[in-house]
């Protein structure tokens, strides 16, 4: 048996890669990745071709490996050739954000040390990293540091979910109590909470879409009227939910005064600032998130306003109390590792137990590089929307929708004989095919809108230009036959 135990070591001892095999293996990642990152700007911000995605399934797992060279051959064939160029600043659709190398070289140290996140006892260093990292958040968004409690999740859906749990418990809901309960909520609110509303089991509950106003922000007087309409008639508001910065328009509602309004009413005050939330970092926006403070759960994304690679979220919630109520669990077989200290643990917070150390991803690039770049980043992309907004506006085949608040905004081309949709649904396409720079749609009172979303940190002047360029000369000759 010592002969057979011995022989499996050697094999194993392959994992780790033995005698100068990790240094070549770490070359030839690198130097993969520095062509990468240098080749992007040449690169589109979309190929419509999906056919080599393919080739992936030409690589069936055997039993003795493929040699590195041949593995990242596959990856830029069959990964890097299609789809959405996301770490490019030619992407300007959906919410971009880009991925800087810093936060990469965070996953790289957090998954080679391999430390355990999840419990304080198992690595107290990790926690302190998560919790410094949080309190940073908390004491930007007005939190009571002594009272918050938060945690690092994979992105704004799980944080979202979080968040609505915590409600939940807090509020005591049951099944008998859904017919009487009620969510208020706006057609602009992100669709992973009606996700997460789904998954907690409350889609049982009254959910009331409150009306918008013109430019998208949540109506107030509605909303206002709805709560005492429904206290009137016996039901139970219990969850405010609005956005910090709407996906599709761009938008942040008014949080001082819904907040006030939910205080009155004894509903919890949900705030979804995934996307808009680190604008909060410049002086100049501090007004527009005024009563963010008051929120008692916060979704924020430090991928999408960070510029981290996909991969984290936060929540906050104001009163820890109400995310241990769902997460705290005491296992037999982990009582050691909750002996003989007090400290809370990402575990105790949310559902997750083992999970990567995705603290250092944040960390790290906040250490090296300090925040100025950060803001920087962020206000030079609220210049570059304003920038490109104006030169919209000045076109006459083009109509604008609202101006934006941050760095999102929608517009269509103007259609002369044919429904403005369709038009613009043909023209999207197109720009696809094209590919040099990437926008997304989408559909507001059923049209459909062209959709510009500035947040990658490699969004530069450049690719706004180019964007300005193709609306201006390429598309609008091309469909000049339909353009009013
Ligand atoms: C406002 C808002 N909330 C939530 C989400 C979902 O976040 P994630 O994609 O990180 O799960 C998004 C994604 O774009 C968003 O814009």
């Amino acid at each position: 048996m010592r002969k057979e135990i011995l022989e499996l070591e050697q094999s194993v001892l392959n994992l780790d890669l033995k005698d100068n095999r990790r240094t070549d293996f770490n070359e030839k990642v690198v130097n993969y990745l520095n062509n990468f990152i240098d080749n992007l700007k040449d690169k589109n911000g979309f190929e419509s071709d999906f056919s080599s995605s393919e080739l992936i399934f030409e690589h069936p797992f055997n039993a003795n490996g493929y040699p590195i060279e041949e593995i990242l051959n596959l990856f830029e064939n069959a990964v890097n050739s299609n789809g959405i160029q996301p770490a490019s600043g030619a992407h300007i659709g959906y919410i971009p954000g880009g991925g800087i190398p810093t936060a990469a070289y965070g996953d790289f140290i957090a998954a080679m040390t391999n430390k355990y996140s999840g419990i304080y006892f198992a690595n107290p260093g990790a926690i302190n990293i998560e919790n410094h990292i949080l309190n940073w958040f908390a004491k930007l968004f007005g939190f009571n540091l002594k009272r918050y409690g938060g945690n690092l999740t994979t992105g704004g859906s799980i944080a979202n979910l979080i968040s609505i749990v915590a409600a939940r418990d807090k509020h005591n809901i049951k099944g008998a109590d859904y017919e009487k309960t009620v969510i208020y909520g706006s057609a602009q609110m992100h669709h992973c909470i009606h996700k997460a509303i789904r998954i907690s089991g409350l889609s049982e509950c009254i959910y009331r879409e409150i009306p918008l106003e013109k430019n998208f922000h949540l109506n107030i007087k509605s909303l206002e009227k709805q709560l005492i309409e429904d206290t009137k008639n016996g039901l139970t508001p219990f969850l405010i939910i609005c956005s910090a910065g709407t996906t599709d328009t761009g938008v942040v509602d008014d949080l001082d005064t819904i907040g006030d309004l939910a205080n009155q009413h004894k509903c919890w005050f949900h705030v979804d600032a995934a996307y808009g939330g680190f604008f909060h970092l410049l002086e100049e926006h501090k007004g527009t998130f005024k009563g963010i403070e008051k929120a008692d759960s916060l979704v924020i994304d430090p991928h999408k306003g960070m510029f981290l690679p996909y991969g984290s979220g936060a929540v906050l919630v104001k009163d820890r109390a109400d995310l241990l109520k769902t997460n705290y669990y005491l296992a037999n077989y982990m009582k050691d590792a909750y002996s003989g200290h007090e400290h809370l643990s990402p575990a105790d917070l949310s559902p997750e137990l083992s999970r990567n150390f995705r603290g250092l991803r944040i960390w790290l690039p906040l250490l090296f590089h300090g925040t100025q770049v950060f803001k920087d980043a962020l206000k030079e992309k609220l210049l570059l929307t304003q920038y490109i907004y104006n030169e919209f506006e000045k076109m006459e085949f083009i109509e604008v929708g609202p101006r934006p608040e941050l760095t999102v905004f929608t517009f269509r081309f103007i259609c002369k004989n044919k429904d403005p949709s369709s038009l613009n649904q043909q023209i999207l396409e197109q720009m696809h095919k094209d590919g040099r720079i990437f926008i997304s749609s989408t559909k507001i009172e059923n049209e459909v809108w062209l959709r510009v979303a500035i947040l990658s940190f490699r969004t530069h002047l450049k690719e706004i230009e180019l964007l300005i360029e193709m609306v201006e000369k390429h598309f609008k000759n091309q469909f000049k036959s339909s353009i009013a």
